[in-house]
């Protein structure tokens, strides 16, 4: 695609998130550069061979950056691909995704599979039921699972809260529900049958690797709590 094909396709989207050289020269005009977060990932530089699932995958700049690894990609958001700017990136870099436009909540590894890895990064805070989301997610996951989330690294981080945002009290957005802390990530993770690899926290941020546990006493639980049958 030519530059002033591209550039039309990057100006049509509504809102971009990400920024990114999405073609050489070419710069989408989003407010978040990722770059450091994949870094920060430690993806495997061969996926070769590998499932990824890109969990609300926004602009696309990660399931581009596993693909371009060589993973086959599963991307889901419960915006379309229109709604922001996945849909011009398949275009202008020629890369196709096996994007659902469904809710997390409405996920199955009946119907998905299980994946190698997950990402699930900036997306933990915006779900009401956070305990429900992870479960869901470790439902999908037989490897390793990426979590980053806005997080409330100012609460007490020997006790394991998080703060609840009523309507749009954060940053205007009504799609914030709530920021726990390390240690809330830690235990919910946990109690969903995954154990901490590392972990760190830097501002209002949390990123944390985890690999899933296949002890069926780590999720007896869960069981419990949604009534599933042990
Ligand atoms: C802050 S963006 C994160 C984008 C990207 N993962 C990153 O870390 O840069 C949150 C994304 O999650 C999606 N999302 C939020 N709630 C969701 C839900 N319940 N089901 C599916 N996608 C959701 C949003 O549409 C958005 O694309």
């Amino acid at each position: 695609m030519n530059l002033d094909e591209a550039q039309r396709l990057v100006a049509a989207v509504p809102h971009w998130h990400h920024t990114f050289e999405i073609l050489p020269g070419l710069v989408t005009p989003g407010s978040y550069d990722p770059r450091f977060l994949l870094d920060a990932l430690g993806l495997p530089a061969d996926l070769s061979g590998q499932r990824v699932l890109d969990i609300g995958p926004s602009d696309g700049f990660f399931s581009l950056a596993a693909q371009r690894r060589g993973a086959s990609v599963v991307a889901v958001d419960y915006r379309s691909k229109e709604a922001h700017g996945f849909g011009a990136m398949e275009k202008i870099t020629g890369a196709t995704f096996d994007y659902h436009c469904a809710n997390v909540y409405d996920l199955s590894a009946a119907t998905l599979g299980t994946f190698d890895h997950v990402l699930f990064l900036g997306v933990l805070y915006h779900l009401p039921d956070m305990m429900k989301a992870l479960a869901i997610v470790r439902s999908l996951c037989h490897g390793t699972m990426y979590l980053e989330s806005h997080a409330a690294n100012d609460l007490p981080s020997e006790h394991a809260l998080a703060r609840y945002h009523r309507h749009d009290a954060l940053a205007g957005d009504i799609t914030n529900f709530w920021s726990p802390n390390a240690a809330c990530i830690r235990d919910m993770a946990g109690d969903c049958a995954f154990d901490l690899i590392t972990d760190k926290t830097w501002g209002d941020r949390y990123f944390g690797r985890f690999a899933v546990s296949n002890e069926p006493a780590r999720k007896r639980k869960l069981q419990l709590g949604y009534g599933l049958c042990p």
